[in-house]
């Protein structure tokens, strides 16, 4: 069984969006699964698309004047914190802190995260007459 499965509840309606966000589901899946030579290249994988999607989020917030941009971006900068952290133990050879926090944090901050800011801020874009 997948560690996460892309179901209707973690679709918030905005193309970009989603597909960063599939990419992010199956990224955490493969590393799920993945050994331990290829865990550290899989989550920098990850660490690297995350800093990309939000990059995303964030310009789209900018654009659309989202009313929610400072506590939206303050929290993609204190997930991103928590990335580098795991990512400096992962690559000293700590890959059991690495499983931990894809394991056990990852899946339910994503689900979280995307129910609540990810979907507040489609929401608001959806809703502009030029979209
Ligand atoms: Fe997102
Ligand atoms: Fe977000």
């Amino acid at each position: 069984m997948a560690l996460l499965e892309k179901t209707d509840t973690l679709t918030v309606s905005y193309e970009s969006i989603d597909n960063d966000h599939e990419k992010f589901i199956n990224l955490l899946n493969a590393l799920d699964t993945a050994n331990n030579a290829d865990f550290p290249v899989l989550y920098r994988q990850l660490y690297e698309h995350t800093e990309r999607h939000f990059e995303r989020e964030n310009q789209l917030m900018g654009e659309y004047a989202y009313p929610g941009i400072t506590d939206h971006k303050g929290e993609h900068q204190r997930v991103l914190g928590k990335f580098k952290q795991f990512k400096s133990r992962v690559d000293k050879g700590l890959i059991t802190f690495g499983r931990s926090f894809v394991k056990d944090r990852l899946p339910q901050w994503l689900t979280l995260h995307v129910t609540t800011m990810d979907n507040a801020l489609a929401m608001h874009i959806n809703k502009q007459p030029n979209v």
